[in-house]
């Protein structure tokens, strides 16, 4: 029997792409970065498996893959899926949770120490040779804010809210709130969390981190008025899609001195245009959305979707097909 075709858009690491070879016939972009949207259309006709990391899974591509039966992406989020359009033509979905979420939580707590102890600043003080001696600059020049001790809100509480409440309470020693359609008993026994509505949860919180995943209900999710909620001296944390904010609302809050600050790994678009106002202000860190970006956790996530997109086009059951899909397999 003929090995089914993949196509990879991505170049990926060799375990991965050697257990792929070896039960597939495997095309995969070798140009820079990932196969352009045209490219990969043009890939696609006779291709029943696609690994991709955030090509976007729309009518549109569908229409262009006729044989397709399954896609993989090397991530946990899944919001570049139209859900509804590939259960319409069964094609099975599939992601890669829990193999990131202690390095999305390393890096929340990192873009929090960020922001409040102003280190991306500071570190471009120093190297520029502005930290000199007897300029007359005041030791408070160089103040920050605690992380320790203080209040995190979290919105979202999924697996990686609970890797970073773990580091933030038994770490830190910070006091927990969260929000969640209903209240998680794990999480107030584990961590003394508390549950909080959302305007509760912003007017309360030192630190305000957004985890939940971009979807229809949570587009936009946080406008002008929520942001005018938190207190003058908080922070606030994005590190799932740009889309779960109105950019142009936080625009307004650091500019107005709503909040004290932000930390961001996730822009609407990415990458931000270069006359973004976030990238000029000092108290906002900005990141390229490296979440889950170390090497270890990169190759476990291409392994697991690999082995995802293995299972689906073999008629097993993939360990991590997207809920809204899990009545295809
Ligand atoms: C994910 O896995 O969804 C991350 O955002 C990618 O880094």
């Amino acid at each position: 029997m003929s090995k089914a075709k993949v196509y990879i858009s991505k170049a990926i690491p060799k375990p991965a792409a050697d257990y792929l070879e070896e039960r597939f016939d495997c095309r995969t972009w070798d140009g820079q970065g990932a196969a352009s949207r045209e490219r990969l259309l043009e890939e696609l006709a006779e291709v029943e498996g696609l690994l991709t990391a955030s090509s976007v899974i729309n009518q549109e591509l569908l229409d262009r893959a006729p044989k397709l039966r399954a896609v993989s992406t090397v991530s946990v989020g899944y919001n570049h899926f139209d859900v509804q359009a590939m259960k319409e033509r069964g094609v099975i979905g599939t992601h890669t949770p829990y193999v990131l979420d202690d390095t999305v939580a390393d890096l929340v707590l990192g873009m929090m120490l960020s922001v409040s102890r102003r280190l991306p600043e500071l570190d471009q003080f120093v190297k520029q040779g502005r930290w000199q001696r007897g300029v007359g600059l005041k030791e408070e020049h160089f103040f920050g804010f605690d992380v320790h001790h203080r209040t995190i809100g979290i919105i979202g509480m999924g697996r990686i809210g609970e890797a970073i409440a773990q580091r933030a309470v038994h770490g830190f020693g910070m006091k927990l709130l969260y929000t969640s359609r209903s209240a998680k008993p794990e999480v107030e026994q584990r961590f003394g969390g508390e549950r909080r509505e959302l305007d509760a949860l912003l007017a309360q919180s030192d630190y305000v981190v957004l985890m939940t995943p971009l979807t229809a209900e949570t587009k936009h999710m946080l406008r002008e008025e929520h942001f005018r909620r938190m207190k003058p001296t908080a922070f606030f944390i994005n590190a799932s899609r740009g889309q779960t904010i109105e950019e142009s609302a936080l625009v307004k809050a650091l500019q107005n001195g709503w909040i004290a600050g932000a930390a961001l790994d996730v822009f609407d678009p990415e990458p931000p245009s270069p006359d973004n106002p976030l990238l000029a202000m000092t108290n906002v860190v900005t990141l390229p959305h490296i979440g889950s970006a170390t090497a270890a956790t990169r190759d476990d996530m291409v392994m697991l979707a690999a082995r995802n997109l293995a299972a689906a086009l073999l008629g097993e059951k993939p360990p991590n097909v997207v809920p809204e899909l899990a009545h295809l397999v």
